[in-house]
This record gives C-alpha cells, sequence and structure tokens, in this order.
C-alpha cells in the first residue's frame, strides 16, 4: 500500500511568524509553498528571497508550487534554493513542458505539473512520464480555504491508472480542500501526496491535524 504525504501549505500560516510556521509542521512530509505573482492567478504571495529564507529554517523538504506565468524562466531558481520539487502550471507553459522538467531537474529537484480543475489530463498523458510529480487541484489557485471539488477525483482516478499501468515513477498529489472530512475521498481515488492549508493552519495543534490527516488518507 501507498503511504500517504501529507505537505501543510505555508499559505494559510501567519506570514509575520514564517520560522515559528515552518517549525509548527516539523513531522510533516513536505512542505507546501504557494508561489503566486498576481497574473497567473489574482493574488500575490511571496518569491525566491523569501522562498530562500524559508529553505534555510524548515526541517521539512520543500515543495514549491508555482502560480506564476513563463515558469520555464523562475522555476530552475526554485530547485537551485534547495527545493524537493518544484511544481508548474500546464497552462502557463508556452512551450513544451518537457523542457521546463529537464531544466527543474537539472538544478537538483524533482519536477512537478499541476492541472487547474477545468484542464484535461488526456492534453499531458504523453508528457506525464518526464515529471515526478502531477499535482491535480482541487479548487481553483489563487486562495487558501475554498470547498474541495469533487467533481475532479476522476481526473485523480485517472492519473493513478496511468501511473500504475505505465508502471511510472509520479507521485499523483491533490491541493485544494483537502480536510478531514474530504481526504478519504482522495486517497480512495489514488492520490500519494495531500497538501492542506486550512485544515492544517486552521488547527490549535497542527501536529495532531498533521496525524489525523495521514490516518484518513491510509488505506
Ligand atoms: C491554492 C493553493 C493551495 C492552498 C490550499 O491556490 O494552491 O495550496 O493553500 O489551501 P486549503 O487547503 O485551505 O484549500
Ligand atoms: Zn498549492
Amino acid at each position: 500500500a501507498r503511504t500517504p504525504m501529507i505537505a501543510p501549505s505555508l499559505l494559510s500560516a501567519d506570514f509575520a511568524r514564517l520560522a515559528d510556521e515552518v517549525a509548527r509542521v516539523a513531522d510533516a512530509d513536505w512542505l507546501h509553498v504557494d508561489v503566486m505573482d498576481a497574473h497567473f492567478v489574482p493574488n500575490l504571495t511571496l518569491g525566491r528571497p523569501v522562498v530562500e529564507a524559508i529553505h534555510a529554517v524548515s526541517p521539512v523538504p520543500l515543495d514549491c508550487h508555482l502560480m506564476i506565468e513563463a515558469p520555464e524562466r523562475w522555476a530552475p531558481g526554485y530547485a537551485e534554493l534547495g527545493s524537493r520539487n518544484v511544481t508548474v502550471h500546464a497552462e502557463a507553459c508556452t512551450g513544451d513542458p518537457r523542457d521546463v522538467a529537464r531544466d527543474i531537474r537539472a538544478a537538483g529537484a524533482l519536477a512537478g505539473l499541476a492541472l487547474k480543475p477545468g484542464t484535461p489530463l488526456e492534453r499531458y498523458e504523453e508528457v506525464l512520464r518526464d515529471f515526478d510529480t502531477l499535482l491535480v487541484m482541487t479548487v481553483e489557485p489563487g486562495f487558501g480555504g475554498q470547498a474541495f471539488m469533487a467533481e475532479v477525483l476522476p481526473k485523480v482516478r485517472r492519473a493513478r491508472e496511468l501511473v500504475d499501468t505505465g508502471h511510472l515513477q509520479v507521485l499523483v498529489e491533490v491541493d485544494g480542500g483537502i480536510n478531514a472530512d474530504t481526504i478519504a475521498q482522495a486517497a480512495e481515488a489514488g492520490a500519494d501526496v495531500f497538501v492542506a492549508g486550512s485544515a492544517v493552519y486552521g488547527a490549535d495543534d497542527p501536529s495532531r491535524a498533521i496525524a489525523a490527516l495521514r490516518d484518513l488518507a491510509t488505506p
């Protein structure tokens, strides 16, 4: 059986106390960092200098989710600073997404491909094998605290099937609205990595919230 990985999203943390907020999720598998540029999504968060500062104090490997235009230009920099995984949006790639994956890997990180809820997986089935992670968005990207879109579950299921039947080394990641009420559905559909922002940082005890989510995602 697959071991579920929990990746708290820093987007729901207190940005004025980043080092403390990072320390509160030390028992997570990855720390999910949402980079937004106010162009690809209608919100602006943080960029490379702040991610470098987070990396310097994080006991947990960074999972950078780039919701930005021209990802080919910026993604390798997030790999160079020491992130474990760097994910770019398929919709933002102007050229072949495989070129971006190659550059991210050359800079030392795993490479991820993200799909918005309305983006069909079929269009990217051929390039999947050139990535290490596939991030299936279960909300429209841009903000934390939105409701889980169960209608995206068939895409998670299809991703699982492609990975298993093709023997691909690709982790299926879900992001958006993951909490104690929804995580089991996403796990059942075949996700490996579960991003949770408000469900972890909104809890009194983030450590306990992480443990509870991990239990609920374990088959
Ligand atoms: C949304 C971000 C998510 C967000 C998830 O665009 O990509 O990572 O932080 O937050 P929750 O878990 O609250 O939906
Ligand atoms: Zn995210």
